[in-house]
């Protein structure tokens, strides 16, 4: 459905400030033709207001867009060629599905002639055919969804934007309309920003994620290069729960720190930028690389010669196809993830070995 080649997205220091707080406090993005790009965030951290910012809702207090290489900083809403998914999808309730969909036509001035034909291609294409006369109330949730997505994408637009799309359906839905958008994407080859504060959804959709914090952008990357390399302490806990020592970074070459982590032994991790011999470090561990095992013994909870710590199965969290572990270990609780053993998961109190690939590791920022 889209005729010219998909447009990129280009924001620059953007600020937008409500009263005395920026919502938007300076935000750099720059989105590829073509990609799948999510802005994800707790709530509250600016992602509509963006969002808005790029549909030309509201206007910016400073800043730049340019959408396909143009800017539009000062373009009205309609000269963008944007469409747009609202967070509780708005559709108007007197209205057929197929009058929803040829709104945004009308408001173009597209000849009536060239409606019709339009709204059903934008139906089929969300697997809509003949319920163009239908009420929204006599919707699912999931088919509501998907008019607010033909509404979007019946204008050819250069820029679909998504706020929150499947925040309004229940989990099974939403994995069911969270593979149909990855389809419609694929197909369509639109550019799309969307905004979520859902990992699963932001990492199951996304080409590249920014990870957004009190109206800035903290870290974008591929969803691997964020989770395992995230930026700084915010990122790292945001994407999913870690494991986290301090230490002092001992020395740097080539890229790589070592790092005395406090009470344990030397880590090699990449370095990040900028830091030297003597600085203060954090690192972080996700719980599914910590791996343990039986202990057979039981030492005191200290370093074996081996490297591996060991502690003791404080709690234990079925997930059906995994286990959360939660570890006691000098004093300190550490997080595990692992495949339920055959025998079943492991019990409260036996005595493990930790153990970890450097690699694995993180340094990140405070
Ligand atoms: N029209 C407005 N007037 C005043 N303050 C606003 C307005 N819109 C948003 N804000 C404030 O700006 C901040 C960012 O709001 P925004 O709606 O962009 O967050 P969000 O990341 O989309 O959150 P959520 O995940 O809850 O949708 C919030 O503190 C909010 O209260
Ligand atoms: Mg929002």
């Amino acid at each position: 459905m889209v005729a010219t080649a998909p447009a990129g997205l280009e924001a620059s220091s953007l600020v937008k400030r409500f009263g005395g707080t920026a919502a938007v406090d300076g935000i750099d993005v720059s989105v590829r033709p073509g990609e799948f790009f999510t802005v994800l965030g707790p709530s509250g951290c600016g992602k509509t207001t963006f969002l808005r910012l790029v549909a030309g809702i509201l206007t910016p207090d400073s800043g730049r867009i340019a959408i396909g290489g143009a800017d539009v900083s000062q373009a009205p809403i309609w000269a963008r060629r944007i469409g747009l998914v609202f967070q509780n999808y708005a559709l108007f309730p007197h209205m057929t599905v197929a009058q929803n969909v040829a709104f945004g036509l009308a408001m173009r001035r597209v000849p009536r002639a060239e409606r019709g034909p339009r709204v059903e291609r934008a139906l089929a294409t969300v697997r809509l055919e003949g319920y163009g006369r239908r009420k929204p109330s006599e919707l699912s949730g999931g088919q509501q969804q998907r008019v607010a997505l033909a509404r979007a994408i019946v204008v050819e637009p250069d820029l679909l934007l998504l706020d929150e799309p499947l925040s309004n359906l229940d989990a099974r839905l939403r994995e069911d309309m969270r593979s149909e958008l990855a389809d419609l994407q694929h197909r369509l080859g639109i550019t799309t920003v969307l905004v979520t504060h859902d990992i699963h959804e932001a990492f199951s959709l996304s080409d590249r994620v920014a990870v957004m914090r009190a109206g800035r952008v903290e870290q974008v990357g591929a969803p691997t290069e964020i989770y395992d390399r995230p930026a700084n302490r915010f990122v790292a806990g945001f994407l999913g729960p870690v494991n986290e020592w301090t230490g002092q970074v001992q020395r740097v070459q080539g890229g790589v720190a070592e790092i005395m982590l406090d009470g344990l032994r030397t880590c090699r991790v990449a370095a990040l930028p900028g830091s030297a011999a003597g600085d203060a470090a954090t690192v972080v561990l996700r719980p599914e690389r910590l791996a343990l095992a039986p202990a057979l013994a039981t030492p005191a909870p200290t370093m074996s010669a081996a490297g591996a710590l060991a502690g003791r199965i404080d709690q234990v969290a079925h997930l059906g196809n995994l286990v959360n572990y939660r570890i006691a270990l000098d004093g300190r609780m550490l997080l595990a993830q692992a495949l339920p053993e055959r025998s079943g998961a492991l019990a409260v109190g036996t005595p493990v070995r930790l153990s970890w690939d450097d690699a694995d590791l993180a340094a990140v920022a405070p």
